[in-house]
This record gives structure tokens, C-alpha cells and sequence, in this order.
């Protein structure tokens, strides 16, 4: 079975794409908490002054503002590979004066002809991508594009259908969404969800990161199923 991807999954009726950062923010465990130390670790790590910073998976557009809106001098360089959410980012972005420091591309990672990035961000997102080859190189093409040293902020889905430990945290996910205002069924549709897709256990990740030429990993970040770490190209 192939992996589902990002646009096969069913959004709740009367929504859809369009309140993806509703959703988003009710469905992903301390999903404010991810873009606050996100920021705080570029904030760390990139010295003063202008820095350029790759996102990966900027869909929607909310990744791209919330990093940005306090930051003047970074400026950003998305790309995604589903239009309608390209499409979101950039309308999300024009009502911003982020926006101006913006651009927004529906390519894949490795068609990017730009490099030299000074931070790159890839915020659930990786886990779309099968760990046959194609997550290997995505990393790959996300290291290339960084300068050497450069930190990058990965936040993914992890675990392993099946196993106690995921299982249990996919049962206290469902609970956590429907605290949030999510309707059981709903909350149990995207509890499955995590089935479908190209998640793999957190130790994986790092193999593949550590495989791709990234060093020193660094956890910044766990809720529920949902890890992220600071890798170095
Ligand atoms: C769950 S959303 C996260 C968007 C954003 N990073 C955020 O946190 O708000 C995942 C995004 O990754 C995009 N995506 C999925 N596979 C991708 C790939 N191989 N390359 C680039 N983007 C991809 C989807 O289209 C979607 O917009």
C-alpha cells in the first residue's frame, strides 16, 4: 500500500483546506509550543542580522508568518508540493508584511534551484514522504541546500503502527482532539490517519537524518506522537 499523502486526507465537512490552521492548532499537540521554540532555536542559533531560512513544507502559509512576524531581517523561501495549500500560503502571506520577505514555490525540495540557506525548517511534512529511498534523499536535498553547519528544525510524526507504546499514544491523541473541541468522529478519523502515512520510529528519523550528513541531533520537542529535533548540516 502507498503511503497517504498530505491532500488524500479527508478534512472535516463545512471546513476543508481553507481552515487548515484551525485544525491544525486542534489537532496537533502543542502546536503553538512548536512554532515558539522553533523561533527560539533560530533565534539561538543564526546571528544577528539577515539570515535566509528554507522551509519545507510551507503550506497554509502560518509556519512562515508566525517565524516571521517578530524577525525583520529573516526572510523565507517555502516550497510545497500541493498547489491549494501553496496557493493558502501565499494569500495568508499577502495580508502580512511578511508577505513581503516571502516567497512561496510549488516544487519539491530537490527541483529548488536556490542554496546557501542559512536555517532550514521541515515541520510535519517529512512524514508524507516513503521511507523507500524518497525520504532519504529528501533529506539529502534539504542538507545540500543549507550552508555547511547550518541548523535545521525537523518536527515530525513518529512511531510504529502496532506497537504498544504508539498505540496507546495514538488512543490519548484522539482524547486530546476531542478536548480541543474536535468531534469523536473526526477525532478518530485523523487518529487513524497516522496508519496511512509514511511515519517512522523516532530512532529511524535520525538514522536517515545522520545518513542524509546531518549531525549532532539535538530533541526539542515531544508531544504525543509528534517529535522534533535540531540537526546541523
Ligand atoms: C501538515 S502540513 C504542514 C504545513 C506547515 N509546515 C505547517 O506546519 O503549518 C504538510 C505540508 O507538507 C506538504 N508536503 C507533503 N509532502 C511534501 C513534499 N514531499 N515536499 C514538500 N511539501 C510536501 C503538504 O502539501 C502540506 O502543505
Amino acid at each position: 500500500m502507498s503511503a497517504l499523502k498530505f491532500e488524500d486526507q479527508k478534512f472535516p465537512e463545512k471546513s476543508g483546506i481553507n481552515d487548515y490552521v484551525r485544525l491544525a492548532e486542534q489537532f496537533i499537540p502543542g502546536r503553538r509550543a512548536i512554532f515558539a521554540i522553533t523561533e527560539a532555536a533560530l533565534l539561538e542559533l543564526l546571528p544577528k542580522g539577515q539570515s535566509r531560512l528554507l522551509v519545507v513544507g510551507a503550506g497554509g502559509g502560518e509556519e512562515i508568518v508566525r517565524l516571521g512576524q517578530n524577525n525583520e531581517d529573516w526572510s523565507f523561501v517555502g516550497v510545497d508540493t500541493f498547489q491549494p495549500m501553496v496557493d493558502l500560503a501565499r494569500q495568508r502571506l499577502a495580508e502580512t508584511p511578511v508577505g513581503k520577505r516571502s516567497q512561496v514555490h510549488a516544487v519539491a525540495i530537490d527541483s529548488l534551484d536556490d542554496r546557501d540557506f542559512d536555517a532550514a525548517t521541515c515541520i510535519l511534512t517529512a512524514h508524507f514522504v516513503p521511507d523507500d529511498g524518497a525520504k532519504l534523499s529528501f533529506f539529502e536535498s534539504i542538507r545540500s541546500r543549507l550552508k555547511p553547519g547550518a541548523p535545521l528544525v525537523i518536527v515530525d510524526g513518529v512511531g510504529v503502527v502496532g506497537e504498544e507504546q504508539t498505540e496507546l499514544l495514538r488512543r490519548i491523541w484522539k482524547r486530546h482532539a476531542i478536548l480541543n473541541g474536535v468531534a469523536e468522529e473526526a477525532a478518530a478519523a485523523n487518529a487513524e490517519t497516522f496508519k496511512k502515512v509514511a511515519v517512522v520510529s523516532a530512532d529511524r528519523e535520525e538514522q536517515l537524518l545522520t545518513a542524509a550528513g546531518f549531525s549532532r541531533l539535538t530533541p526539542i520537542f515531544r508531544g504525543l506522537t509528534i517529535k522534533g529535533w535540531l540537526a546541523f548540516a
